[in-house]
């Protein structure tokens, strides 16, 4: 079946950032494919949404189940205009020299394989369309050192050079490829991070110039633009999306907090 809506398959949309960019692509018009690890979630997310919308369950790291799931998509819907690329686990905050290397291996499959065999899997049907946007979610710790995030840190800079090199390869086809490095997001990942005590809110706080944390909502919003016609002659940037976070150079604090 073809519909007319523009289609967007999102990863990792059952919660968080990802299911907040669910309701900002449906509200915006398009018929939204959610993936997750968690099929049952994102199916269940999808009826929550009501409308044009589909969850599959799709481990991103895995290359059989995300040409599989981009197969149904395509069955199911019969265009694709933009893919979020967001689905993402946290990084260890052990120190370096007792971090397990399974672990690290799993957070390089799932950011940095998973941005990729989505991308590729995508490439066919916008090829197809004759245009496409590919938004990547990085982060700050892609741009700068976060001291113990060395596997998730690396797999987001390897987010931003995909990102470059993707798009240099497919501008000609009418594909854009871009990023946002959100700061610190108000989701599960980061409540978990402060639960454990390896992160402070208050003096987070104090090291963003804006002097909060951002909400999904606010990274959806960037997402939605990179995405969007608006964006038309913007392909291989990374936005920054983090209230001011990699601006300040300064020292002490960037705001009261
Ligand atoms: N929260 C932040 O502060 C923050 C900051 C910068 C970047 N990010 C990035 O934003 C993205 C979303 O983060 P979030 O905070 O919303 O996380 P979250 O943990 O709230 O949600 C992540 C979602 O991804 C799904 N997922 C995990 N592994 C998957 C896999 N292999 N295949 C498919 N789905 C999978 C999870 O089931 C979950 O639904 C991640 O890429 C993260 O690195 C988050």
């Amino acid at each position: 079946m073809i519909t007319d809506q523009q289609v967007a398959v999102l990863t990792g949309a059952a919660n968080g950032i990802g299911w907040a960019l669910a309701r900002t692509f449906a509200r915006a018009g398009y018929a939204v494919a959610l993936f997750d690890i968690d099929g049952d979630a994102a199916r269940a997310r999808a009826r929550e949404l009501s409308g044009n919308h589909e969850g599959f369950g799709c481990d991103v790291s895995d290359e059989t189940q995300v040409d599989a799931a981009f197969a149904a998509v395509d069955a199911r819907f019969g265009r694709l205009d933009a893919l979020v690329n967001n689905a993402g686990i946290v990084g260890s905050q052990e120190p370096s020299t007792e971090q397990d290397m399974q672990y690290f291996d799993r957070i390089t499959k799932v950011i940095v394989n998973g941005t990729f065999l989505c991308s590729r899997a995508a490439y066919h049907a916008m090829e197809r369309g004759g245009k496409g946007a590919i938004v990547n979610v990085g982060s700050i710790a892609g741009l700068v050192g976060l001291p113990r995030r060395n596997s998730y840190g690396a797999a987001k800079a390897g987010v931003h050079s995909l990102t470059r090199s993707l798009a240099c390869e497919w501008a000609s086809k009418g594909i854009r490829v871009n990023a946002v490095a959100p700061g610190y997001v108000a989701t599960s990942m980061v409540k978990g991070l402060i639960d454990k005590g390896a992160i402070d809110p208050a003096r987070l706080s104090r090291r963003i110039p804006m002097g909060r944390l951002g909400t999904p909502e606010e990274i959806a919003e960037a997402i939605l633009f990179l995405a969007s016609d608006s964006a038309r002659y913007i392909t291989g940037s990374t936005l920054s999306v983090d209230g001011g976070w990699a601006a300040f150079g300064d020292v002490g604090n960037a705001s009261e907090g």
